[in-house]
């Protein structure tokens, strides 16, 4: 797909284009990334947007004052930043609770529930919640249901397939796979709701430049390969933590400990590339290990190919209270490791030589 570096399109007469008028209302380029999107999450349509939360905001557009939406109490920060910040002002409501728990969940429903969010496995402790039977319940209360599904991409899980009707992605992470890109994108069925995504789109503004979906969509290509080398290494890197006594505990889904893993295996078809786990101390000890890694990057972001460590608690959730870190285990001593494709050799001893001193 070349890359329609162009603002603009010229016509032949008043009312007669060739297809495209003006880049923030359609670009071949980002049309052949919509298709593309689409197609991988089976879906009928896709919207590429300048970055993920541009994509998230698109979607709780479709709401309006006094509507209230269902969201987990672990999600990514900036989500609950656009919720408290944005969109709580504007009189849409929230309720946080626990979707591990669906009889909790059932309570949370009100008359003016309209959505239901869901991001599975969350960002960063990698819970899982069932999307055949949320989807199921919400469908019962006419609520929608939206799936973040940048954790595992298409690859792994479909969303749509098993109930829901969005799919939202940051593309930045692993759709796009190289951290050279910010964006995002939405891949739905509902031409109702599609034409008014679009509109909201077109109105605001938020559309990748060309080059970036170009960006994306050479990324795209290689996918399938980067994820099932993901999952590889982070399955490695899990079992490694494990045996570690600076380690107190590793959430990864792929392990059989997790408490998510008979779903994980219903609905994913591999367990995505990041790991998250509990060193032994505080801020200070995870600085030691940060100052002591060599291929692990400290960094925001995830699903490049290059392995990133990150610190939650202050790094993507920030705009968490501290109450509510704590309360949902977003603690002083969680670390979140986006796990590359590195050869797993070098990602092992690089870990064994960051976490192998006195934290004390
Ligand atoms: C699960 C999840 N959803 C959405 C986003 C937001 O995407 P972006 O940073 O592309 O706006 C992120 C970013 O880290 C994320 O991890």
């Amino acid at each position: 797909m070349p890359i329609y570096q162009t603002s603009t399109f010229t016509q032949e007469e008043v009312n007669k284009h060739k297809g495209y008028e003006y880049s923030r209302c359609g670009n071949p380029t980002r049309s052949a990334l919509d298709e593309c999107l689409a197609s991988l999450e089976e879906g009928k349509y896709g919207l590429s947007f300048s970055s993920g939360l541009a994509a998230e905001h698109a979607i709780f557009s479709l709401l309006r004052p006094g509507d209230h939406v269902i969201v987990p109490e672990d999600m990514y920060g900036g989500t609950y930043r656009l919720i408290k910040e944005i969109l709580e002002p504007y009189n849409i409501r929230f309720t946080f609770t626990d979707f591990t728990d669906l009889e909790i969940l059932q309570k949370a429903f009100l008359s003016s529930t309209k959505m239901v969010w869901i991001e599975t496995p969350t960002n960063p402790l990698l819970k899982i919640f069932d999307i055949q039977a949320i989807s199921d319940l919400s469908h019962k209360r006419n609520a929608l249901v939206v799936v973040d599904n940048t954790f595992l991409t298409p690859y792994f899980q479909k969303p749509l397939l098993l109930g829901a009707d969005i799919v939202v992605h940051s593309t930045t992470k692993y759709i796009n796979g190289h951290s050279d890109i910010i964006g995002g994108a939405v891949i739905l069925n509902n031409t109702v709701l599609y034409e008014k995504i679009l509109l909201v789109q077109k109105s605001v503004g938020a559309v990748p430049s060309p080059f970036d979906s170009w960006l994306t969509l050479r990324g795209v290509k290689t996918l399938a390969i980067r994820m099932r080398q993901h999952e590889q290494n982070a399955l490695s890197v899990a079992r490694f933590l494990i045996e570690q006594p600076n380690v107190l505990k590793v959430f990864f889904p792929g392990l059989e400990s997790h408490p998510g893993h008979e779903i994980a295996k219903k609905q994913m078809t591999g367990f995505g590339g990041i790991v998250s786990f509990l060193i032994n101390g505080g801020l200070n000890e995870a600085n030691v290990f940060f100052r002591k890694l060599r291929i692990f990057q400290l960094a925001d972001s995830l699903g490049g190919v290059e392995s990133l460590a990150n610190y939650s608690a202050l790094m993507t959730h920030e705009a968490f209270t501290p109450e509510l870190r704590q309360k949902t285990g977003i603690t002083e001593n969680l670390i979140r490791l986006s796990v590359g494709i590195e050869h797993i050799d070098d990602l092992l001893s690089d870990l064994n030589n960051a976490l192998t001193i006195n934290l004390a």
